[in-house]
């Protein structure tokens, strides 16, 4: 009898050649109807199951963690962001979790181009006035918007993706800035300046990029006392995560006009919005597609198999968190 195959959940309705993967591998259970489900579903119908890929929708905090039938072996999130599951409970259990860093980088990396261009040429209002026929003619004075080119770019959080965002950002010609825990190396900061204090970045960015973790430590780092620091008519550009921001203080930045723009992508209880952000022009806003392009979907998926099928087979798991 060959070895029977691990019992595998995954929770959401994952990209068809990952899905495919899945049922080849594990004798998987998966969610094609891609229903959302609660904590409670979620731990009944990993009953029985070796590991479980789980996405950030998936609340997975102390408790639930601590509710995990003992079947649970191992954890992968669709994601790279991991604020969603406890890790310290999941090492005190004995559940391995990994994540997807890299595969996502360069996707996540230009929808933070695509949310400053748009921001601040004012996509979002240009497109409106074509699509409801409202576009009267050119004009000298119609849609201006800021400008980009040669401006200074702040990025908080020069990871992989703030990097890659300083890669594309060097094509129009912008000095870039940054704050890290961390300095990099010279071979990594290609020329960009680096400031110790992240308050001493604000003064310098006419843009600001958001790439740092959500933690207990960031949660909020952008309130009205840290707006108040950007340059008037900044842009605020946020692809990592809504907690970072205080939603109260930007829309009211925004709203009087001390920020020019923001583009916004991910938002502190999405998918609810602030409703603050809805009515303002200036806010250009997704609904968190990031990482929301087909190869990058794909090589998530990957990711997330290539990490469960090392624990299983007894190898180390290339991307292990906890
Ligand atoms: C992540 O991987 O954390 C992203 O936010 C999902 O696109």
């Amino acid at each position: 009898m060959p070895p029977s195959k691990p019992r595998l959940l995954v929770t959401r309705h994952v990209p068809a050649n990952v899905e495919a993967r899945a049922r080849r591998d594990y004798d998987a259970g998966l969610n094609p109807s891609d229903r959302l489900y609660d904590t409670a579903e979620l731990l009944a119908l990993m009953q029985g199951c070796d590991g479980a890929i789980v996405c950030p929708t998936d609340r997975l905090d102390a408790a639930a963690v601590k509710r995990l039938p003992g079947s649970i072996k191992a954890l992968a999130t669709f994601s790279v962001g991991h604020e969603h599951i406890d890790l310290a409970a999941c090492k005190a259990r004995g559940v391995a979790v990994s994540n997807t860093p890299d595969v996502l980088t360069e996707a996540t990396a230009d929808v933070a181009i695509l949310l400053m261009l748009a921001a601040a040429r004012r996509a979002h209002e240009g497109e409106r006035l074509v699509r409801e026929r409202k576009w009267g003619s050119w004009a000298p004075t119609g849609m201006l918007g800021v400008h980009v080119s040669g401006k200074r770019l702040g990025i908080l959080g020069m990871g992989r993706i703030g990097q890659a965002v300083a890669r594309r950002a060097r094509a129009f010609d912008m000095t870039i800035h940054y704050s890290n825990r961390v300095r990099l190396p010279a071979a990594l900061e290609q020329g960009a300046i680096f400031h110790a204090e992240p308050e001493a970045l604000l003064a310098q960015s006419d843009f600001l990029s958001l790439h740092c973790p959500a933690t207990p430590e960031t949660r909020r780092f952008l309130d009205a006392r840290r707006i108040a620091l950007l340059p008037p008519g900044a842009v605020v550009v946020n692809t990592a995560r809504g907690a970072i921001v205080d939603d109260e203080a930007l829309i009211a930045a925004l709203g009087s006009g001390r920020l020019a723009a923001a583009g916004l992508d991910v938002f502190d209880g999405e998918p609810q919005v602030n409703p603050g952000y809805l009515d303002l022009d200036n806010a250009f806003l997704l609904p968190h597609v990031g990482s929301a392009t087909h190869e990058t979907r794909d090589a998530m998926g990957f990711r997330c198999l290539d990490n469960l099928d090392a624990f299983f087979a007894g190898r180390p798991m290339p991307h292990r968190i906890a």
